[in-house]
């Protein structure tokens, strides 16, 4: 099947709207939720860091449950920072109990395609998905993780972690967490090394005092082809935008 070929087909089976959220940091951002439901998503997946280490997870759960009281479905893994707090396991009941689908090194099958979630403090080299002629669409919070998952794990990944890398020049991020000067994957889509396609957040909040330079919150919008039938999705069968949500405090 020819590029054109496959697009066409790709159009005739349908496609799914997916908004990326993460690293929220359980930050209030004003209109963020009306933005998300206005772009009527199929899905929204939550790559980590909803919650913060210090902050109060009422404003997340807020997020959530104006997400869900939309008949959304959410998807959620958990980055570093929920890990930091002692009522982890509370925070990810009460996720459920909203109906939102937590992800812990597992895989759900969702409107004709798979999605799977690799948690934080998880050895994404140990984890083995079943294997599958559908899309894959997977979850994780740190993109350096995807760098150690074999080869055809996932059609795409979502990630964040990196905050656009804090202070951006030139398109570049200058630090990420764990003391990375000029950190790899900050901003939009890249290919890993194993050779899948990644979408990375800059992600809409942060957990440090020291402001954001050229590097406004980041709300990516994926619009997935579907294959009628077959091997997993092709990079031509992805597009990906990227929204930017402006700063309010
Ligand atoms: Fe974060």
């Amino acid at each position: 099947m020819d590029q054109a070929q496959r697009r066409a087909s790709c159009r005739a089976a349908g496609e799914l709207t997916i908004v990326h959220v993460s690293d929220l940091h359980s930050r209030h951002r004003r209109h963020l939720l009306e933005t998300v439901i206005g772009l009527q998503p199929d899905g929204v997946m939550i790559t980590g860091d909803l919650f913060d280490g210090v902050q109060s997870p009422k404003p997340a759960f807020e997020f959530v449950a104006g997400l869900r009281n939309a008949d959304l479905d959410v998807f959620y893994v958990t980055g570093n920072h929920e890990l930091y707090r002692q009522d982890v396991a509370q925070l990810l009941d009460q996720l459920r109990a909203l109906g939102v689908t937590v992800l812990e090194n597992e895989e759900v099958a969702w409107k004709g395609i798979h999605v799977a979630g690799v948690e934080f403090d998880a050895w994404p080299e140990d984890i083995r998905f079943p294997e599958t002629e559908q899309i894959r669409l997977l979850l994780v919070h740190d993109p350096y993780k995807a760098d150690r998952l074999s080869e055809a794990t996932a059609s795409l990944i979502l990630a964040g972690h990196i905050h656009g890398g804090q202070w951006r020049l030139f398109h570049q991020g200058l630090a990420g967490p764990g003391h990375r000067l000029l950190p790899k994957y900050t901003s939009g889509l890249y290919r890993t090394v194993q050779g899948m396609s990644m979408v990375v957040s800059r992600g809409l909040g942060d957990w440090m005092k020291i402001p954001r330079i050229c590097n406004p919150w980041h709300l990516p919008v994926i619009h997935l082809l579907l294959p009628e039938a077959g091997p997993m999705a092709e990079p031509d069968a992805l597009k990906s935008g990227h929204e930017p949500v402006k700063e309010t405090h």
